[in-house]
C-alpha cells in the first residue's frame, strides 16, 4: 500500500518560475498513489502548459470558473469538499497575499476559501519579496489560520541573486504532505493542538563581534517539533540561532537572546498552548551591558559583568494553563537524576527529559540521544541511545499518555 493511496489532493500551481517543480510535484503524489486534480492561474499557463499538467495528473486541469468550451461551471465549492489537502505550489507572494486577505478573484483562490480540507502552501519567489514584512506577515497570519507553510529554501534564485525564496524541492514537498495527511493516517492524536517548543541555543552578545553562546544545533528540539507536527499538532518553534532547516509545516520564530526568546515565548504562549517543550539551551546570563563597539586588547585584565537571564520554563510554569502539559529538558554532568527531578517542581513541569554530557553520542550537536523521562508520580523510563527522531517520537507518546491520563 502507497502512503497517498486513495488520498484525493488539489494541486494549485501559481505564476512562477518554480512552475516548473509542479510537474515534477504533480508526478511524485501520483505515483504514490493520490488522485490529483490541478487547479492553475492564468500566470501559471505562462510558465507550463496545462496539458502538460493534465498529462501528468490523468485529470483536466482546471483554470477558470466556466469551461470556455461547454459553459460547464467549475464549481469551487464541491472542488473544496472532494479534497483531502489543497496543496498550492508555488506558492507565489501575490497568492498569499491574497489567501491572506481573503480575495477571491480566481478558481484558485476561490477553491481556498471554501476549503473544508487542510491547506498547505510551498511559497516560492525572489529573497526580497520572501523576507519583505509584508510576506512575512501573510504566511504568520496564514500559518496561525492552520495553513501548513512548507519553508522555501536557500540557493539560487531565479533572479540570478541567491538567498531563501526557492520553492522546496518536489521530494521535500512530497515528504511534507505524506508525514501530514498520511503519516498519521488514523492516528493524528495531535490534531487541534497547539504546541510551543524552544530549541537551539541562545547567543549573548558582548559587543558586535563578541557573543556568550553554547553548542546546541536545535536538531533535538525540531526533530520534536517535526514529530508533533506529523502526528497533527500545529507547532510553534521558537527557535535560536541553528543552521538546519524547519520542519515542514511548522511555523519557526527565530531569535536571538534569552530575553528575545522569553519575549517570543510568551507572547505565543497567551495566545493558548496546550503543550510546552523547552528544548532550548537558553544562556543563564548575559552581559550586564553590551558595548556599541569592539572591545579593543589593551593586555590588562578584563572583568565582564553578568546578569541572569529571565527563565522561559519557571515563568511559564507559573502561568501554566488548565490542562496544558509542560515539558522541560535538564542538561545535566553529575547527580543527574537528582538535580533532573530538581527542576519537576521549581519549573511547575509535567515531565523532565534528562540527558547527560557523560553519554558519549547524546545531548549537543549528535544526531543521537539517550535520555531519562521523569515525572513526580511515576518511576523514570529510560530510553537508550537513539535517532534523536526516534527519541522525539518516544517523547510525543509520553506527551499524549499524560493528556489522556
Ligand atoms: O540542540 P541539540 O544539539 O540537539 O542538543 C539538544 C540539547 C542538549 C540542547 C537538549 O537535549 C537539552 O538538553 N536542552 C536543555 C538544555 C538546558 O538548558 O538545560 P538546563 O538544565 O540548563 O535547563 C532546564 C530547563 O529550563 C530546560 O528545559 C531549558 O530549556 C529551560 N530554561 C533554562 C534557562 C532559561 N533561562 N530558560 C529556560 O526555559
Amino acid at each position: 500500500m502507497k502512503v497517498l493511496d486513495g488520498r484525493k489532493i488539489i494541486l494549485g500551481v501559481t505564476g512562477g518560475i518554480a512552475a516548473y517543480k509542479a510537474a515534477v510535484l504533480c508526478r511524485l503524489l501520483v505515483k504514490e498513489g493520490a488522485e490529483v486534480k490541478v487547479v492553475m492561474t492564468e500566470t501559471a499557463k505562462k510558465f507550463i502548459t496545462p496539458l502538460t499538467m493534465a498529462t501528468l495528473s490523468r485529470n483536466p486541469v482546471l483554470v477558470e470558473f466556466f469551461n470556455p468550451e461547454n459553459g460547464e461551471w467549475n464549481s469551487h465549492v464541491s472542488l473544496g469538499m472532494w479534497a483531502d489537502l489543497l496543496l498550492i505550489a508555488p506558492a507565489t507572494a501575490n497568492t498569499l497575499a491574497k489567501m491572506a486577505c481573503g480575495v477571491a478573484d480566481n478558481l484558485l483562490l476561490t477553491t481556498c476559501l471554501s476549503a473544508k480540507c487542510p491547506v498547505m502552501v510551498a511559497p516560492a519567489m525572489d529573497l526580497d519579496m520572501y523576507r519583505h514584512p509584508a510576506t512575512v506577515e501573510n504566511l504568520r497570519i496564514l500559518s496561525e489560520r492552520g495553513v501548513k507553510v512548507v519553508e522555501a529554501e536557500e540557493g539560487e534564485l531565479a533572479s540570478g541573486l541567491s538567498g531563501k525564496g526557492r520553492m522546496a524541492e518536489p521530494e521535500a514537498v512530497l515528504e511534507a504532505v505524506c508525514s501530514y495527511i498520511a503519516v498519521g493516517d488514523g492516528s493524528l492524536e495531535f490534531s487541534g493542538r497547539r504546541v510551543i517548543i524552544t530549541a537551539g541555543p541562545t547567543v549573548e552578545a558582548i559587543d558586535p563581534v563578541r557573543f556568550i553562546s553554547n553548542h546546541s544545533s536545535g536538531k533535538m528540539g525540531y526533530a520534536l517539533a517535526a514529530s508533533f507536527s506529523a502526528r497533527g499538532a500545529d507547532v510553534v518553534l521558537v527557535s535560536g540561532p541553528v543552521s538546519i532547516p524547519a520542519p515542514a509545516g511548522v511555523k519557526r520564530i527565530c531569535v536571538v537572546s534569552a530575553d528575545q526568546m522569553y519575549d517570543s515565548f510568551l507572547a505565543e504562549y497567551s495566545k493558548g498552548c496546550d503543550v510546552a517543550v523547552f528544548c532550548a539551551a537558553v544562556a543563564d546570563y548575559r552581559p550586564e551591558t553590551v558595548s556599541g563597539h569592539k572591545i579593543k586588547r589593551d593586555g590588562n585584565e578584563m572583568m565582564l559583568k553578568l546578569v541572569p537571564n529571565r527563565d522561559i520554563a519557571a515563568e511559564a510554569g507559573k502561568i501554566k494553563m488548565k490542562g496544558s502539559i509542560h515539558v522541560g529538558f535538564a542538561l545535566e554532568t553529575d547527580s543527574e537524576m537528582e538535580n533532573a527531578s530538581l527542576k519537576l517542581a521549581k519549573k511547575n513541569l509535567d515531565m523532565v527529559v534528562m540527558n547527560s554530557l557523560r553519554v558519549k553520542g547524546s545531548c549537543f550537536g549528535s544526531d543521537t540521544n539517550q535520555v531519562t523521562l521523569i515525572r513526580s508520580d511515576s518511576e523514570p523510563v529510560f530510553i537508550p541511545m537513539a535517532d534523536k527522531s526516534e527519541i522525539a517520537g518516544i517523547i510525543v507518546s509520553a506527551v499524549l499518555t499524560i493528556m489522556n491520563a
